[in-house]
């Protein structure tokens, strides 16, 4: 196991108001902040910023059995809560004040009806179904922590930008606790209709810029920034709080037992950051021995992870990732002027604002990045319908993923493997409807404009007249 501990300097701030607190992930700036401040990055140096912990002075549990006693106390909200139930490994507001609207009521499903695809053992691949939060994605996890820390600091307005989930989950706490008004900004034409429709129909208030979500989250970032409205996307540390749970769910399906991967796609990679914080602070903690390895994927249309962490050779490095490759390949970028493009719209990102601490997660986790195609994608979605629940094409390209690992042998085929089913399938249902459909005129504009030739995993329709002998032979 590498050793991912940090020199941190002492603090000069103030005394803090809490055991939790925030700290700069530069350990050579280590600069720590009240829980009570809000910061997008270190005002000193620029880095991204932790919650953190005097996990001595708290009171840590013995071991992960210690949260099934929460179990019978689900009549009470935040127990209920499949974020909250854990709020001793994320305890940064009393569970009174802890938000909740019923998020993290997910399952990891035992997939013996995938496996076979990815090349797996029946038995080896589960999924975690994160599309069964109230918004349909993993995001409830987060947001329920971001707006409970925004409340936390009395903030009446919060803001993100979205290539479409964050924004549906934001804008359903908004709706649903009437705690803060919010406003989303979302790229033009790049938002599947079913996340479009969510944050319309929560009351949200929409603005779509002309430009992608990379624009987006610049500009939200800058809005923020001037109005003082409160941030609610994965560069607010809170955010990413609420994400490690999901990680605590998966080990909680497996009787706590560690699985030998995780497998999850990589957009503005806040999940994989918070997974490895997860498991980082699971190790520290002792309620783990074994860390899962982690594999995080791309879409090739927006691979700036892959590319520069398996063709560039960045690394985490203790914390000090070579910050000039890093300028040089987003300055190429521009240059290029190249711009995200995938089908799995929820992970057409170019500029991952979690760049960094997704290095940490892949080192603390022994991790590998992979980038997938869009008909690569597109088949393993199929799959996963076929097999029941579904999700929305970002979400498959973990089991693209996977499949992909296990071809080059990276995956043994007898290996535990969870993939992270990062969205529900009714939120593209475009994406669907082409490929399983009959109209290729319509499989031409959704998918063929991104390069995907086929559908050998669809379900075609038939169409038959209005008349009971056709329809009888039909179904003879
Ligand atoms: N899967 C889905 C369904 C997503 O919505 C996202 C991100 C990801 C995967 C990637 O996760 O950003 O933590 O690496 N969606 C964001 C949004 C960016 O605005 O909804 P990540």
């Amino acid at each position: 196991m590498k050793k991912t501990e940090t020199r941190v300097k002492k603090s000069s701030q103030p005394k803090r108001t809490s055991l939790a607190f925030q700290r700069c992930i530069n350990p050579d700036c280590g600069a720590t902040y009240d829980i009570t401040e809000v910061h997008h990055y270190c005002p000193k140096c620029g880095s991204l910023l932790d919650a953190d912990y005097e996990w001595d002075k708290l009171p840590v549990p013995k071991n992960l059995k210690h949260f099934e006693k929460y179990w019978k106390e689900r009549n009470i909200l935040q127990r209920f809560s499949g974020v909250w139930r854990f709020q001793e490994l994320l305890p940064f507001a009393p569970l009174e004040k802890c938000v909740s609207i019923g998020e993290g009521q997910t399952i990891l499903q035992q997939a013996f009806g995938v496996a076979p695809y990815v090349g797996l053992d029946p038995k080896s691949l589960y999924l975690q179904y994160e599309g069964l939060n109230p918004s349909g994605s993993f995001k409830d996890n987060g947001m329920s922590a971001g707006m409970t820390h925004g409340t936390l600091v009395g903030a009446k307005q919060a803001v993100c930008a979205s290539t479409g989930n964050t924004s549906a989950s934001l804008a359903i706490y908004c709706a649903a606790t009437k705690l803060m008004n919010c406003v989303i900004f979302i790229g033009d034409g790049k938002i599947a209709y079913g996340k479009l429709s969510q944050a319309l129909d929560y009351g949200a208030r929409t603005v779509q810029i002309h430009g992608d979500f990379d624009d987006a989250m610049a500009r939200v970032q800058e809005v923020s920034r001037k109005l003082g409205i409160y941030l609610l996307n994965s560069v607010n540390p809170f955010r990413l709080e609420g994400q490690k749970t999901i990680m605590f769910r998966v080990l909680e399906a497996l009787r706590w037992n560690v699985p030998d991967w995780i497998i999850v796609p990589g957009g503005n990679l806040g999940n994989s950051s918070s997974f490895g914080k997860a498991f980082i602070e699971l190790h520290k903690l002792g309620l783990i021995k074994k860390v899962p390895r982690l594999a995080v994927i791309n879409a090739s249309g927006a691979d700036t992870l892959y590319r520069l962490f398996e063709q560039e050779n960045l690394r985490w490095n203790g914390g000090r990732p070579d910050k000039k490759k890093i300028n040089a390949f987003f300055k190429q970028m521009t240059a290029e002027g190249r711009h995200a493009s995938t089908i799995a719209s929820a992970i057409e990102i170019n500029r991952p604002v979690n760049l960094v601490k997704c290095l940490r997660a892949l080192d603390f986790c022994n991790g590998v990045v992979r980038s997938v195609s869009e008909q690569e994608i597109l088949d393993a979605k199929a799959q996963i319908g076929a097999s029941g629940f579904g999700c929305e094409p970002a979400s498959a390209a973990s089991v693209a993923g996977a499949k992909k690992l296990v071809e080059e042998g990276v995956i043994g085929k007898d290996e535990r493997v969870v993939c992270v089913l990062t969205g529900y399938q009714l939120k593209d249902p475009n994406a669907t409807v082409a490929y399983h459909g009959t109209n290729a005129k319509f499989f031409k504009e959704v998918l063929g404009s991104h390069g995907v030739k086929s559908a050998p995993f669809a379900n075609h329709p038939v169409s038959v007249d209005n008349d009971i002998k056709k329809i009888l032979d039909l179904m003879r």
